[in-house]
């Protein structure tokens, strides 16, 4: 019988950490996922997966580490011995990188590294994905593929240019089995709620509900190529299994603006966003990446992936989730209200 596989995650408890983990359990891994800790719950992305330590024999396992902590990196690689490890922990909010750049090089950038030589020092026989991005063309001009040069144009960009050239480093310089997936901006009703498409989806459930009057954006004129999170986690999966480590780009091929996006969520329910929205400079940046438009035709080739959920799709389950959840807390928010009047 053949022992089943072990997968360490870093930023397990992120958007992409919890459908990567649902994938790997469904695919009879045994997953660890490392976890900081934190004075509020930070597991509400995988509590509906998060298995009683006490269970005999648990398929997920959280561990405490920190990107920051070398000899938490160190000793969690040194116990698990994993066969794969998927690096997706990062602080990884642009607008914040310009408020925080040491940090967001410290984590993003330094945390890659650390890894890396946590890998090399252990010699533990491992394949490693990095968390690479669309946002390190910044300011070249789409589309984007692997032969695109970069331009980052945020702190968080250059620590994503640092981590994956360190991670090619690592494939050319010692032999590890290192990909690094240039993933464009992916989305789902799990996308952080400060991330434009869940700001605008989570705001178009409020309003519709009385809950909420404005929503305060910044650049609306901004393109992006928004994929489906649960579809770019199977891209991670795949390019791991492949029998040599590459670089690949995973995007849609589609390219629409913040604008396009606010049409999309509040006309799913018969909503005009322009009743809504203003803008507020403070969610504007330094320095703006104008277009990404990817060219994923080297994955499409390599192991024929491609994305399943297109843009009006997914703003529409988004906007279906908020609406959901917001008319949930309504009830809940009633319901409270009844017990306090009793
Ligand atoms: P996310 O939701 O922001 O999740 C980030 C994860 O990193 C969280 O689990 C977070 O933990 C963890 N983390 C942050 N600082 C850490 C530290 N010091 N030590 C350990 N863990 C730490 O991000 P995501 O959208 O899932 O993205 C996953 C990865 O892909 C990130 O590296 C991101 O930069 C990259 N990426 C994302 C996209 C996209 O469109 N989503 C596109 C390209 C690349 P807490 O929960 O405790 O905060
Ligand atoms: N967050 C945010 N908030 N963005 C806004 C707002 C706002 O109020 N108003 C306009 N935008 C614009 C931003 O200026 C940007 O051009 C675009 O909406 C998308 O912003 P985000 O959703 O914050 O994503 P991002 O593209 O900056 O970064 C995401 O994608 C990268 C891949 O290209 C993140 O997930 C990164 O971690 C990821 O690497």
């Amino acid at each position: 019988m053949t022992a089943m596989k072990k997968a360490l995650i870093t930023g397990i408890t992120g958007q992409d950490g919890s459908y990567l983990t649902e994938l790997l359990l469904a695919k009879s891994y045994r997953v660890f996922g490392i976890i900081r800790r934190s004075s509020s719950f930070n597991t509400g992305r995988i509590d509906h997966i998060y298995q009683d330590p006490h269970d005999p024999d648990p398929k997920l396992k959280l561990v405490f580490g920190d990107l920051n902590d070398a000899s938490s990196l160190n000793k969690i690689i040194r116990t698990v011995q994993p066969d794969e490890i998927y690096h997706l922990g990062a602080q990884s909010h642009v607008r914040v990188s310009f408020d925080v750049p040491e940090y967001t090089g410290e984590i993003t950038g330094l945390g890659t590294v650390r890894l890396l030589e946590a890998i090399r020092e252990t010699g533990v026989t491992t394949r490693f994905y990095n968390a690479s991005s669309s946002e390190m063309f910044g300011s070249t001009p789409p589309p984007q593929n692997e032969q695109t040069p970069f331009h980052p144009r945020s702190p968080y960009a250059a620590a994503k240019v640092y981590a994956h050239w360190m991670t090619v480093n690592y494939r050319d310089g010692y032999g590890l089995f290192a990909c690094n997936g240039i993933l464009f901006n992916h989305e789902s009703p799990r996308r952080g709620e400060t991330f434009v498409t869940r700001k605008i989806t989570r705001a178009a459930a409020r309003i519709k509900l009385g809950l909420q009057t404005k929503l305060f954006l910044g650049n609306l004129d901004a393109r992006r190529d928004w994929g489906y999170a649960g579809d770019y986690v199977e891209a991670m999966w795949t390019m791991m299994q492949q029998d040599k480590a590459d670089d690949y780009v995973i995007a849609t091929g589609e390219t629409h603006s913040v604008r396009e996006f606010l049409d999309e969520a509040f006309g799913h329910l018969s909503l005009d966003w322009k009743e809504y929205v203003e803008i507020d400079p403070r969610y504007c940046r330094p320095t703006e990446v104008d277009a990404l438009l990817g060219d994923s035709s080297k994955a499409r080739k390599a192991f024929g992936w491609k994305p399943k959920v297109r843009f009006q799709d997914l703003a529409r389950m988004m906007v279906d989730s908020d609406l959901e959840l917001e008319s949930g807390l309504l009830d809940r928010r009633t319901r409270n209200h009844e017990v306090l009047e009793r």
